[in-house]
């Protein structure tokens, strides 16, 4: 059996990416904070085993603003409720062992200073790394990125001094750093990480147990941003896995198949929730958009070396065999039987589940739907076959999945997160 290795850092910088989708106006905001967060931790002389953590931190700081309206709430003036996505992302991180070391110091990113009183948030012990990636993330709130911002340093850096929600020692660092232009022109840069020393980066391997558990959490950035979406990923994933085992995979690709079904919509994150939860029929501008999802989820997931299968799985689940899919229009032979099956799995939780705003479908209709396509010559016969011969536990696994992903829905919101909780 083969046995893959993956880089952490790699998948951490592709759905760092994935995550600025969800608002343009945020381009890049990941990785700019974690370059300003590196190299303030640098100017205070942090040893670069925390400062490759923080450059992670800054990666994934904001991963708990889920909905499109919550991320750009992040652009105004701090509140007590941006603590909210705050911790939704530190709880989200602690699910996950590969990241779980990252999840206080993002807890608490946006807990002010206040004279050193914010050393502590109720009882727990701030870590340095939260003041850091919080006056990273408000420089880079504060910076207009689409011009030169030079110009704008001085007087930027200067509202900080004196302002209590910071501590004067990093302010201090700012300081320091204003003097060196190049650090300022390489956080305008779109990809400002690139200009960091090879060093910088955390060099952990990830076996596929590891990209897993990232890829689980990762789905639910994906599901949860709509209550329509909640639980469609890992419907998707764990239908797929079995029909990967029913067609002889081995148990490592079976995984892998795990991996590509979390992550299969991942470029949904790049289309609006108006069309996402529009509960009609999309118009043809509408539907044109949903055709460029499969597109980013290739191009994000292409970024991440050894995960060559995987994306192809992922992203080709909306092609078909008579070569009449989207977006690559690939056609029999140029479908992999993983692609083939992620298709198949799709289709089928699309129209098995129950949605909040519709029942799922019978069986009869299930097997019309998959005689017609096949009959059109869309989907592979051979894993139609495997679904329709074992539907009954098909159709059981999908209605066991959504339960459990659904619960997964509710318990994961914090108490006050009213919006979500009552959503599915
Ligand atoms: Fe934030
Ligand atoms: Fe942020
Ligand atoms: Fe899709």
């Amino acid at each position: 059996m083969n046995s893959y290795k993956f880089k952490l850092y790699d998948i951490i910088l592709s759905l760092a990416e994935a995550i600025d989708l969800i608002s343009p106006e945020l381009n890049s905001h990941h990785q700019r904070v974690a370059y300003l967060s590196y190299r303030i931790a640098e100017q205070i002389g942090m040893p670069i085993k925390e400062r490759r953590e923080i450059l992670l931190q800054g990666l994934l700081h904001d991963i708990g603003a889920l909905s499109p309206d919550e991320r750009i709430s992040l652009l105004d003036e701090e509140s007590e409720h941006m603590n909210r996505h705050a911790f939704r992302g530190a709880k989200l991180l602690s699910q996950c062992p590969p990241l779980a070391p990252l999840s206080d110091g993002i807890r608490y990113h946006h807990i002010p200073w206040n004279n050193g009183l914010g050393r502590e948030y109720d009882g727990q012990p701030v870590p340095l790394a939260s003041n850091i990636l919080h006056l990273a993330d408000r420089v880079s709130v504060y910076l207009h990125f689409s011009q030169n911002i030079l110009p704008e340093i001085s007087e930027m850096i200067s509202k900080f001094h004196g302002d209590q929600k910071f501590s004067p020692i990093l302010v201090k660092a700012l300081d320091g750093l204003a003097k060196k232009e190049y650090i300022w022109l390489e956080m305008s840069d779109s990809e400002p990480l690139t200009f960091l020393p090879e060093s910088a980066v955390i060099l952990t391997d990830l076996d596929i147990d590891g990209v897993l558990s990232i890829a689980k959490i990762f789905s639910y950035v994906i599901d949860y941003r709509s209550r329509f979406t909640a639980t469609h990923s890992a419907g998707v994933a764990h239908i797929a896995e079995m029909l990967a085992s029913f067609a002889g995979m081995s148990g490592e690709e079976c995984k892998m198949m795990l991996v590509a079904g979390y992550l299969h919509d991942l470029g949904k994150l790049a289309v609006k929730n108006a069309i996402l939860e529009k509960p009609g029929k999309l118009n043809v501008r509408e539907f044109s958009v949903i055709r460029g999802h499969t597109f980013y989820t290739y191009r994000l997931l292409n970024k991440i070396h050894g995960f060559s299968a995987i994306n192809q799985w992922a992203s080709f689940h909306h092609e078909r065999l008579n070569g009449e899919g989207y977006p690559f229009h690939l056609k029999g032979e140029q479908i992999p039987l993983g692609s083939r099956i992620m298709t198949i799995a799709d289709i089928f939780n699309a129209i098995t589940e129950h949605r909040p705003y519709r029942k799922g479908m019978e069986k009869q209709d299930i097997i019309n739907v998959f005689k017609e396509l096949t009959e059109k010559g869309e989907l592979c016969t051979h894993v139609v076959d495997i679904l329709l011969d074992n539907l009954d536990l098909f159709i059981k696994l999908c209605y066991e999945t959504q339960r459990k992903a659904s619960e997964e829905y509710k318990s994961f919101f914090l108490p006050d997160d009213k919006d979500y909780v009552n959503a599915v």
